[in-house]
């Protein structure tokens, strides 16, 4: 396809949207979560498609632990879940996958899913699934600042001291960010590493972003004039 001859090294994208998408249909907030994890299988599946090679999706924010205690609770049993579901998927698809975030408050059951199947998939060579979980922008700089800290480490601090100290170090920064749900705002996510990235802005609620709602994102990505500051 001519026009997805340009495609972006790695996509991040703030996945929202899922709770309107059940209110719409009468039904319980969960509802919508359990269709978004069928959007996350057709987007990780196209992004293996089209070749991209990191994927990384905001799953849920610092900020989300303010929801009422069953709809997070649900969301982490779902993301349990999900884990154990598609490991065999992931390995088929040659997919490694890794989760950033302030991990130490998840359940240690949860832990010890993510950690096994991060461990199964480090061989693999293919698209990189990331999934940002218990993340947000602030924390990941405040983090890298007490790391320089305890580090002791000598001033003048550089941009590479931090940026490498950001859970997102050795990832390249995002050249698209996509946001479902026609909500035109950054909520926290990756604030430092978004610096010189394109963002999209789709209607649709999050479960119904499918691989064609992915293909015009990389369509209009494509047709973008990326200057850096420069003419
Ligand atoms: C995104 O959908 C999923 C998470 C933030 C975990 P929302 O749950 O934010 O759905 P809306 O925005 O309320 O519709
Ligand atoms: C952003 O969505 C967080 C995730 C997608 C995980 P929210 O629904 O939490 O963001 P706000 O509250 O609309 O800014
Ligand atoms: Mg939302």
């Amino acid at each position: 396809m001519e026009q997805l001859s340009k495609i972006p090294t790695h996509v991040t994208i703030i996945m929202d949207g899922n709770g309107r998408w059940a209110k719409m249909r009468g039904m319980d907030r969960l509802e919508g979560h359990k269709a978004g994890v069928e959007s996350v299988r057709a987007c990780t599946e196209f992004a293996v498609e089209k070749n991209i090679k990191y994927l990384s999706l905001f799953a849920f924010s610092t900020e989300n632990w303010g929801r009422p205690t069953e709809e997070v609770e649900g969301l982490w049993a779902l993301m349990f879940k999900a884990i154990e579901m598609e490991l065999k998927t992931l390995l088929k698809n040659n997919v490694r996958f890794l989760v950033l975030g302030n991990l130490s408050m998840l359940s240690e059951k949860l832990q010890q899913a993510i950690a096994s199947t991060v461990e199964k998939t480090k061989e693999c060579t293919g698209t990189t699934l990331i999934v940002m979980l218990n993340y947000s922008g602030k924390w990941d700089i405040t983090q890298a600042a007490q790391r320089l800290l305890e580090e002791r480490v000598q001033g003048p601090i550089t941009e590479e001291d931090i940026s490498s100290r950001l859970v997102t170090a050795n990832i390249p920064e995002p050249d698209l960010m996509i946001r479902t749900s026609g909500e035109m705002r950054i909520s926290n996510y990756m604030l430092w590493q978004t610096a010189y990235t394109e963002f999209y802005f789709a209607d649709v609620l999050w479960p119904d972003f499918r691989k064609p709602e992915f293909a015009e994102a990389l369509e209009s990505f494509a047709k973008r004039d990326r200057r850096y500051g420069k003419v």
